[in-house]
This record gives C-alpha cells, sequence and structure tokens, in this order.
C-alpha cells in the first residue's frame, strides 16, 4: 500500500457491528464501535505530508515491528482503503492493550504522538502530531479512553498508588545497570545520559553511585515504571523479548528473555509494590 493511496476517504464496510464484551467483571469495557467509528479512522487520516509528524499513522504502523502493529489495509475499487470488520476488531485487540481503561493520560496510545509540552512522550520515531490536549483528534482517542471504567484493581491502585521503593532501587535496581550478562551490553553504556539517562556515567575511579546520583538515576527511571503494573512499565517491558511479551523494539537489545527470569521476577515485586529480597551477584 503506497503512502499515496492513503489521501482517500476510509469507506466503511457496511456491516452492522456487534458489541464483544470485553471486560467479564460488569465494569463498562472499552467500546468497539466508538473505537471502530471514530478513533480508527484517526490511524489513516490524511496529515498533508511524509514522515514524521505528517505521514498516517497506518504508513508506519501497518509496516514497523512496534507496539501499534495495524492490519494491512484492502483497497475497495474506488480507491478507497479500508480494514474489515475482522481487521478491525484485530487492531482493537492490539490498540486496546496501549491504552489504560478510564485513563488518558496513562495511555501510550495518547502519550506518544503527543507534543512534550502537552504532556506526551519524551520520544517518538514517528513523530508529533498533537499539539495540545485541545486536538479534536486526540481528544476522541481520550473520551473513548475515559468513557471506559477503570478496573477495580486500578481503582485501588488509583487511590493507594503501591509506594516505589527508593532503598531498594538505590541497592538492588542500580545493580543491573552495572551487571554484564553473556553477549548483553550492560544499560549504563546507553543510558549514562540525557533524556533516558537513568544510569548515570560515573565519574572515574568510582564503582557506585552516591545517593544524590542515586535519586538521579530513580528520577529518571520512574519515567518508565508504573507502579504496580510490571508489563505496563516500560523498564520492564522494553529489555524484555517480544516472544515474552515485551515491546516490539528497543535499541538496546533484550535482557530478559522470559518473565520467569528471576531477576525480572524481583524487578516486577518491586513493582508492584512487593517485599522482595535482592538477588545476590
Ligand atoms: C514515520 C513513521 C511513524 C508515523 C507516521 C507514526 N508512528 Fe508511531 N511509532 C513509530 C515507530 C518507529 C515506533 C516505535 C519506536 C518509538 O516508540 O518511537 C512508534 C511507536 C508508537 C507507539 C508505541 C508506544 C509505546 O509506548 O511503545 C504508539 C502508540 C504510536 N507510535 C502511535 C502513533 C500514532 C497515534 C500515530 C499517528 C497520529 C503514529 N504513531 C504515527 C513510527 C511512526
Ligand atoms: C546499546 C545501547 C543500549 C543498551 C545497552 C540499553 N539501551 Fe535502553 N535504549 C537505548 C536507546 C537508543 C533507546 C531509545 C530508542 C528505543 O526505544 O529503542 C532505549 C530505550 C530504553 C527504554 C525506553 C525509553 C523510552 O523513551 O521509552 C528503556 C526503559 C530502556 N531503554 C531500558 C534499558 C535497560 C533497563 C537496559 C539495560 C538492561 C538498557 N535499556 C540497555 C539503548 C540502549
Amino acid at each position: 500500500m503506497s503512502a499515496r493511496r492513503l489521501v482517500f476517504p476510509i469507506a466503511f464496510a457496511a456491516s452492522t457491528l456487534s458489541i464483544a464484551p470485553v471486560s467479564s467483571s460488569g465494569q463498562q469495557a472499552l467500546s468497539f464501535e466508538e473505537y471502530r467509528a471514530r478513533v480508527e479512522p484517526i490511524f489513516i487520516a490524511p496529515r498533508g505530508g511524509h514522515g514524521p509528524g505528517r505521514s498516517p499513522c497506518a504508513t508506519c504502523h501497518v509496516h514497523s515491528g512496534t507496539p501499534l502493529k495495524l492490519q494491512p489495509l484492502q483497497e475497495g475499487e474506488d480507491g478507497r482503503v479500508f480494514w474489515s470488520e475482522e481487521q478491525s476488531r484485530m487492531n482493537f485487540e492490539v490498540v486496546s492493550r496501549l491504552v489504560v481503561p478510564g485513563q488518558p493520560e496513562r495511555s501510550r496510545l495518547l502519550q506518544k504522538a503527543l507534543a512534550v509540552r502537552a504532556g506526551g512522550a519524551p520520544f517518538h520515531v514517528g513523530g508529533k502530531f498533537f499539539e495540545s490536549q485541545a486536538d479534536p483528534e486526540w481528544r476522541i482517542m481520550a473520551d473513548w479512553v475515559r468513557a471506559a471504567d477503570i478496573s477495580p484493581d486500578l481503582r485501588a491502585a488509583e487511590t493507594t498508588p503501591p509506594p516505589l521503593d527508593f532503598e531498594f532501587f538505590q541497592t538492588c535496581v542500580q545493580q543491573i545497570f552495572l551487571n554484564k550478562r553473556e553477549g548483553r551490553m550492560e544499560c549504563v553504556h546507553c543510558h549514562g545520559g540525557g533524556t533516558r539517562g537513568f544510569a548515570r556515567t560515573l565519574p572515574e575511579g568510582r564503582a557506585f553511585w552516591g545517593l544524590e546520583e542515586s535519586r538521579r538515576n530513580f528520577e529518571v527511571l520512574r519515567r518508565y515504571v508504573e507502579p504496580g503494573y510490571p508489563l505496563s512499565s516500560r523498564f520492564l517491558t522494553h529489555p524484555l523479548a517480544p516472544e515474552a511479551g515485551g515491546d516490539a523494539f528497543h535499541s538496546g537489545g533484550r535482557r530478559w528473555f522470559s518473565q520467569d527470569d528471576p531477576e525480572w521476577q524481583m524487578l516486577a515485586a518491586w513493582v508492584r509494590g512487593e517485599d522482595t529480597r535482592c538477588l545476590s551477584y
């Protein structure tokens, strides 16, 4: 599918949509109908150009191995592009995993293409599309997410978010940034500074971070941790192999190939706010 074809308006398959409740516990699930009618068209809307910030989302997200992996588009006789209902349902599954029901501000779908100064993610290879949270398309996505009820678990976490234990971070988690694993590069080599500098480069002759340095590392790493939710925490999904539930892409490669990896388990327990013992190395 060439990018140029995407400038044609979407054609909806004329079938009636039926509701498939995603939630089993009675709360309001993310609406598939609303998704298909209003959210999905955003992914193929023309944006008047090519490249980051200008191509339709689908130009990149149909092909590339990103967590937002959309179905290949079909083309009607009149040249319009569309997804069949079945494909939309598959897209819906994928997109649903990138949102936290009820909470746009914690949803990766909403953050990625939003300008940093408007509360967006620090980085998106695809560029920034939405200047502010008042953007009409952004609001369509936000309304869709907000209309879904937050799960009882999440609601509990809302009122009492498990604290992220700094002491454990300082003494235990930081060791992982330095520890060698066969055939892998340590985090310190690439995360020593800049916006992702959670493992600041150590001064000559020093083997570990002091208290103040640890605090700064902590402040940076927190951006990649969703307390209570290991699998929504990029710290735990970015270096985790995709087959094991990790993100599709990390320039730094993988450190964990299974969620059963004792190190991953230990970090997950820390993120969940549980008491956990440091693995000895
Ligand atoms: C020019 C190509 C390109 C375009 C256009 C593009 N993206 Fe992306 N997007 C990427 C790439 C590459 C990644 C993976 C690397 C990264 O996270 O930046 C990505 C990642 C994402 C993610 C994954 C989030 C995560 O936390 O892992 C979301 C969500 C996303 N994009 C949403 C969008 C939306 C919405 C649009 C359209 C408004 C869009 N993208 C347009 C290339 C693109
Ligand atoms: C060879 C260099 C390299 C190594 C080693 C490396 N990373 Fe990365 N990492 C990157 C780059 C570059 C990015 C930004 C692009 C991307 O998402 O892949 C990144 C992104 C990330 C992100 C997501 C940041 C964001 O903006 O969403 C996390 C979390 C992360 N790395 C964790 C780690 C951890 C933990 C380790 C050690 C186990 C590690 N990385 C090792 C290069 C590296």
